[in-house]
């Protein structure tokens, strides 16, 4: 437990997305954590309903991904990935190839998902070139996107306040595919919407305009995390792979909070049935123990990219710690857990429990929707007249002060809790809720 006059001083540091004035007048810090809790500087646990930033699938404080980065620190901590390897990093691009949908097993590593991200985007600018279709630079995002804070994320994303202070600095040639978020036709439902696979016939629109022939890669969350979790309607990523398929034009998927289990199965690819070309990955990756992303790339496209280079290095993109032997440890050891406990398996067998607890929320005060798909929810608020977002907010912090952590995107609450949640633990989430609920304005 630390005490007021064991706090440091918070001036200097420069907190990401975070109001900092607010925050360093009121700090919210954690101290511990341990399966589903965290432990505050003040002593209070506080249950973890967003698995961190909706990585921890695992629970927090795993011993064997403890032991495995202890481990691999004394014994190799560090070793260059370029012209160099060492053997984890080849074992756990395997193991993540394992997971991938069929012929998706070539694995690029990196170190966050907005690293992956760009990653992917340059792979797919890559293959086009080494095709000799240079000419298809035009990469295609969609509304409400979010891929991350790099220059090529913000610039397919589709979240104005991340766009708006860099809007002449981003990529060129990029158009956005409009986001599925319609309530008027979809509130309150559960699981994928009926409504809304003609969405994707935006696409033909966006290529009649722009020609296939100039346009290298479409990038989607298949399920939209970090803007308010957007549930894709029935049918709509089948029509965009048709589509983008008929055209010739990459499709990536950015897995980064879909991946390792999250919708109850080892991607959403695999839980929709539909296989981009490309799949960003990071998070869940490590159990968030160490910083670490992937790109899974379709055989193929390696092949070609590789194939095309005359000789000496194929493609001119890598990291200082892309496969770090840290990295690779914990992710060893975070699939490891992953399929001794099933906890695939376990985010699937739970995903019924959890929608009807999430959904007896309908009729709670100021809930305009709640919407949910394997071990994720979004419950919307109605926004506060002139102030929209300060009603989530201060569901936030009362959640907080009352041991729950939730998260909130605008006026939208988003709850993603680890794998290992209990089933009693699931109802507690949203009973705390509800009564939060009944105390804000
Ligand atoms: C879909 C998606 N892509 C990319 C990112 C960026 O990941 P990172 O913060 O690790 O760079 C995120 C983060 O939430 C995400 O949800």
């Amino acid at each position: 437990m630390t005490s007021q006059a064991n706090i440091p001083d918070l001036s200097n540091l420069w907190m990401p997305f975070t109001a900092n004035r607010q925050f360093k007048e009121q700090p919210r810090l954690l101290a511990k954590a341990k399966g589903m809790y965290y432990t505050s500087t003040a002593g209070q646990q506080v249950m973890d309903a967003t698995a961190g930033l909706w990585c921890v699938n695992a629970g927090h404080g795993r011993q064997e991904i403890v032991d495995a980065i202890a481990q691999q620190t004394a014994e190799l901590d560090y070793a260059p990935s370029f012209q160099l390897g060492h053997l984890d990093s080849f074992r756990a691009a395997s193991a993540i190839a394992k997971l991938m949908p069929q012929g998706m097993d070539r694995v690029f590593f990196t170190n966050s998902g907005s690293e992956s991200v760009d990653t992917a985007l340059k792979i797919a600018l890559a293959y086009h070139r080494a095709r000799g279709e240079g000419q298809r630079t035009r990469l295609i995002g969609r509304e409400r996107g979010y891929h991350g804070v790099g220059f090529g994320g913000i610039s397919v994303g589709g979240i104005s306040p991340n766009r708006k202070t860099f809007s002449g600095a981003l990529l060129p040639g990029v158009d956005h595919l409009p986001h599925t978020h319609d309530l008027a036709k979809n509130a309150y439902t559960r699981g994928q919407p009926a409504w809304g696979e003609h969405f994707a016939d935006e696409l033909e629109r966006i290529v009649a305009l722009h020609d296939a022939s100039t346009i290298a890669a479409v990038i989607v969350e298949p399920m939209a995390g970090s803007t308010g979790v957007l549930i894709p309607p029935k049918g709509y990523l089948e029509k965009l792979r048709a589509i983008t398929e008929k055209h010739g034009i990459l499709l990536i998927f950015d897995e980064v909070i879909t991946g390792f289990g999250r919708l109850g199965a080892a991607t959403a690819s695999e839980f929709f049935g539909v296989t981009p070309d490309l799949i960003t990955m990071a998070k869940g990756i490590s159990n968030a123990a160490v910083p670490a992303g992937a790109v899974a790339v379709r055989r193929n496209i390696h092949d070609t990219i590789v194939g095309a280079a005359a000789s000496g290095i194929e493609f001119f993109h890598g990291y200082t710690y892309s496969a770090h032997p840290l990295a690779t440890a914990a992710i060893l050891a975070t699939l490891g857990i992953y399929e001794k406990d099933q906890l695939f398996q376990r985010a699937k067998n739970l995903s019924p429990v959890f929608e009807n607890a999430a959904h007896k929320l309908q009729g709670a005060r100021h809930v305009i929707d709640v919407r949910n798909l394997g071990l994720v929810a979004g419950i919307e608020l109605q926004p506060r007249e002139g102030a929209p977002g300060a009603r989530a907010a201060e569901v936030f912090a009362k959640c907080f002060d009352q041991g729950l952590m939730v998260r909130y995107t605008g006026d939208i609450i988003a709850i993603s809790p680890p794998l290992i949640i209990e089933e009693g633990q699931i109802q507690e989430i949203f009973q705390k809720i509800d009564e939060v609920l009944k105390t804000v304005d």
